[in-house]
């Protein structure tokens, strides 16, 4: 069982169960592809299952479908699509990544822990006009690129989930250029240097 003092405190047995099932899945595939770095295999429950689940508290409980924007081994994805029954949510949860090995793993892990994801293993930019509650990225582009890329495929939402690493005020400059944004900034749970961008709004300058 993996340990975690948030998850034990947060979650039921059945559920950590399950993350712990993800963790031994993905150790495991990480020798054929790669999926998370190496070096962050042994610290991979803090660095990226927490790291993760800490989104939960910016999802709200009448968000109806969510989408995981370049969400490579399905993160943040999968560990919310894990949990959300314990913080009493019933969104459904969409991935997409453009690469063909990680859409297989994707399917793959999805069977394998009896989720119910609805994968979408193509380009973002081909997803024209589709409809999410809210958007959610983790490592994916920089934020202004992230915001022409969805902009371009003309996705449709109400808000946008962004954690951003320790140049998140570069990326916010550069993106207020082109865009102009409403968002709460939060600080990150596990990283004193990362924040998370919660958008509620933004418009094409
Ligand atoms: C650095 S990984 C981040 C994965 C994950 N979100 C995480 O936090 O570990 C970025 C992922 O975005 C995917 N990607 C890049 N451009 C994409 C696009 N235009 N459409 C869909 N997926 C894309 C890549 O295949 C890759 O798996």
């Amino acid at each position: 069982m993996i340990r975690s003092l948030y998850f034990e405190n947060s979650v039921s047995r059945e559920t950590l169960l399950k993350l712990t099932k993800y963790h031994e899945f993905l150790i495991e595939n990480n020798k054929k592809m790669s999926l998370i770095s190496k070096k962050t295999e042994k610290i991979a429950v803090k660095r990226h299952y927490e790291d993760c689940a800490q989104l939960i508290k910016y999802i709200d409980k009448t968000d109806k479908t969510i989408l995981d924007v370049g969400t490579g081994a399905g993160l943040p994805g999968i560990i919310l699509e894990i949990i959300k029954n314990d913080h009493d949510m019933s969104f459904s949860t969409h991935l997409v990544d453009k690469s063909p090995k990680k859409g297989k793993f994707l399917e793959k892990a999805n069977s394998f822990l009896d989720l119910d994801l609805k994968i979408h293993n193509c380009d973002v930019n081909s997803m024209n006009k589709k409809d999410f509650t809210t958007l959610i990225s983790r490592a994916f582009k920089p934020m202004r690129s992230f915001l022409e890329t969805i902009s371009n495929a003309q996705l449709k939402f109400k808000k946008i989930i962004m954690m951003k690493g320790e140049n998140f005020m570069d990326e916010f400059i550069e993106a207020k250029k082109y865009f102009e944004i409403n968002c709460d900034i939060h600080q990150s749970m596990t990283n004193p240097g990362s924040k998370l961008f919660v958008i509620k709004g933004v418009n094409k300058l």
